[in-house]
């Protein structure tokens, strides 16, 4: 296949300075897009900031001659997200991709979770996907193009000990996914997740030696991909990490239906509510709704 280029399309990826978002831009500049490598530069846990963590990337995509401007806004504040979309639209005149990448840990059980562990994950990681979302959709709408691809994790959508602030935050990016594809149809404007496994900076203590097979430029492919206008998915989450990818996604049994239901049927028919035989994977809330509608009419 020819291979595919972004022919002067505008990227914004946030969290760039390093791990799997620096992929993400060496990649698509590589290929031609023209970059806003967004990063505070701050610790794992999201304390501190490092202005230079940005400046470096963009210097080593100049290098090797690509395009490329920094931008060290924080995508935790609405303001923050703006300043970004702002970057980019003073640097190169439009927003075509925007890959939402951002992201802190502050792991804990949940016993022990307190709010100064839950706010700034969901600051960073939903929030986030927000604040810098939002100011570009109004620029994706007026061209009529988008492409927004989220970072969502394995630890959310399938769950992980002592990631219950990161674990909602990153499931609530395939919601959020989901109902912007909806949103976007009709403006050109495609939403996708991945849920990545690399080794990075974020993972390096817990990956041992399973991570030699996790470089963190083997996920970026799939955010090409996604990236890219020949792309026709949306809404969809993939799994990806060491040169695999996977489509995840949502399910429903067919379920049991008894007009008059009762707690003991519920009892007695778990067995039929949990048998996954002929699931159905609904695209919307429409198409789930019409199992109801299956049900009624027998
Ligand atoms: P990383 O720590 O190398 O990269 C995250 C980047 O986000 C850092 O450069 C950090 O400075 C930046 N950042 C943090 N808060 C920010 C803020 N408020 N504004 C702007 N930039 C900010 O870690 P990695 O692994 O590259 O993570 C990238 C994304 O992938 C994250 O969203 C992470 O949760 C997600 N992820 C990574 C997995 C892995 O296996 N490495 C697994 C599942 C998800």
């Amino acid at each position: 296949m020819a291979e595919l280029g972004y022919d002067g399309k505008v990227a914004i990826i946030t969290g760039a300075g390093g791990g799997l978002g620096r992929q993400h831009a060496l990649l698509l500049a590589s290929r031609g897009a023209l970059v806003v490598i967004n990063d505070l530069g701050g610790a794992v846990d999201g304390t501190g900031s490092d202005k230079g963590a940005a400046e470096r990337v963009v210097d080593e995509i100049k290098a090797l001659g690509g395009e490329a401007v920094a931008d060290t806004n924080s995508v935790a504040t609405p303001e923050g997200g703006e300043g970004i979309v702002k970057s980019a639209m003073e640097a190169f005149g439009r927003v075509d991709i925007v890959v939402n990448n951002a992201g802190i840990l502050r792991d804990k059980a949940f016993n022990n979770m307190t709010e100064e562990l839950v706010a700034p994950v969901l600051d960073v990681h939903l929030k986030g996907a927000f604040n810098v979302t939002r100011p570009a959709w109004a620029v994706m709408r007026e061209q009529g193009y988008g492409r927004i691809i989220s970072t969502s994790s394995a630890a959310g959508i399938f769950g992980n000990f002592g990631q219950t602030n990161y674990g909602a935050a990153k499931m609530g990016l395939v919601g959020f996914t989901r109902v912007l594809a909806i949103e976007g149809a009709k403006y050109g404007i495609k939403a996708n997740a991945i849920a990545p496994l690399a080794m990075t900076r974020m993972t390096e203590t817990i990956l041992g030696a399973f991570g030699d097979k996790l470089a963190p430029g083997l996920v970026s492919p799939i955010v090409g991909y996604l990236a890219h206008e020949s792309c026709e998915a949306t809404g969809r989450v993939f799994s990806v990490g060491g040169g695999r990818v996977a489509e995840v996604f949502i399910a429903e049994t067919p379920g049991f239906y008894k007009e008059d239901l009762s707690l003991e049927d519920v009892a007695d028919n778990f067995g039929a509510i949990t048998a996954r035989d002929g699931y159905a994977v609904p695209a919307n809330l429409g198409e789930e709704t019409g199992l109801f509608m299956n049900a009624f009419r027998g």
